[in-house]
């Protein structure tokens, strides 16, 4: 018996474009999932044709998970997709904005609030009820080593990691013990698209030895 063969398990990843949410997902679709990609980027469409081409059971649903109402009606559409059932969701979606903690634009703060932690929380919410009702399910969220650690210029997206730590430990407590099974990850620096803007910046890799700042401090170009 092949304890990884996943078969008929129905999966929602988000942020499933590109990135850790495409690795996530793709290994879901090779152990014999039917993935449901949710993403922004009307990219997630290419990518799903692409696994289709070969033989896996994947959709893109292009969505902006920040939006409620967007939010329920691309959770809704999977479900139908899926009959009804749901037994995974990865919550991969994320955004990095970086300034000068002195000069963080409130409204970047918010943004970032609201994709990492908010809308994790309420996919958590969204997925839970299914999976409560069914009596099993598995959520992964994608916390971070800024969980534990402050960063430079990311006060952000240090405090929206630090909260799905915490709000991962908060669902523990209410739905292990009803078979829905919830862990957090908490990768290092892994290179995408998210650390472009990182790589090329001495000071954030060097702030706390005392460099001066000379390179972007300012938000990723997407
Ligand atoms: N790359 C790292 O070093 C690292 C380390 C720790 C944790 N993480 C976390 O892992 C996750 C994936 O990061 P990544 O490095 O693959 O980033 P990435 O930028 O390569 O991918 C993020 C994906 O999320 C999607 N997305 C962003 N906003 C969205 C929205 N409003 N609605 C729907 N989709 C949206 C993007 O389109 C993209 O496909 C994030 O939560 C990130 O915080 C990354």
């Amino acid at each position: 018996m092949n304890s990884f063969d996943i078969k008929s398990h129905k999966a929602i990843v988000t942020g499933g474009t590109q990135g850790l949410g495409r690795g996530m997902a793709e290994a879901l679709l090779e152990a014999g999932a039917e993935v449901a990609l949710f993403d922004i980027s009307n990219r997630v469409l290419a990518v799903a044709e692409e696994y289709r081409n070969k033989g896996l059971a994947c959709h893109g649903v292009v969505v902006d998970l920040a939006d409620v109402d967007k939010r329920q009606a691309a959770f809704d559409q999977a479900l139908k997709l899926f009959a009804g059932k749901l037994d995974i969701l990865v919550n991969a979606a994320g955004i990095q904005r970086r300034h000068a903690s002195e000069d963080f634009p409130l409204d970047e703060w918010n943004e970032v609030l609201n994709v990492n932690l908010t809308v994790t929380f309420a996919m958590c919410q969204l997925a839970g009820r299914v999976m409560l009702a069914q009596g099993h399910g598995k959520i992964v969220n994608i916390a971070s080593l800024l969980s534990f650690f402050g960063g430079f210029t990311v006060p952000a997206y240090a405090a929206s990691k630090g909260g799905v730590m915490q709000l991962t430990k908060a669902l523990v407590n209410e739905w292990a013990g009803r078979g829905v099974n919830i862990n957090a990850i908490a990768p290092r620096y892994m290179a995408t698209d998210m650390n472009t803007a990182l790589a090329a910046s001495r000071w954030r890799l060097f702030g706390a030895l005392g460099a001066k700042p000379t390179g972007d401090v300012g938000r990723r170009k997407t």
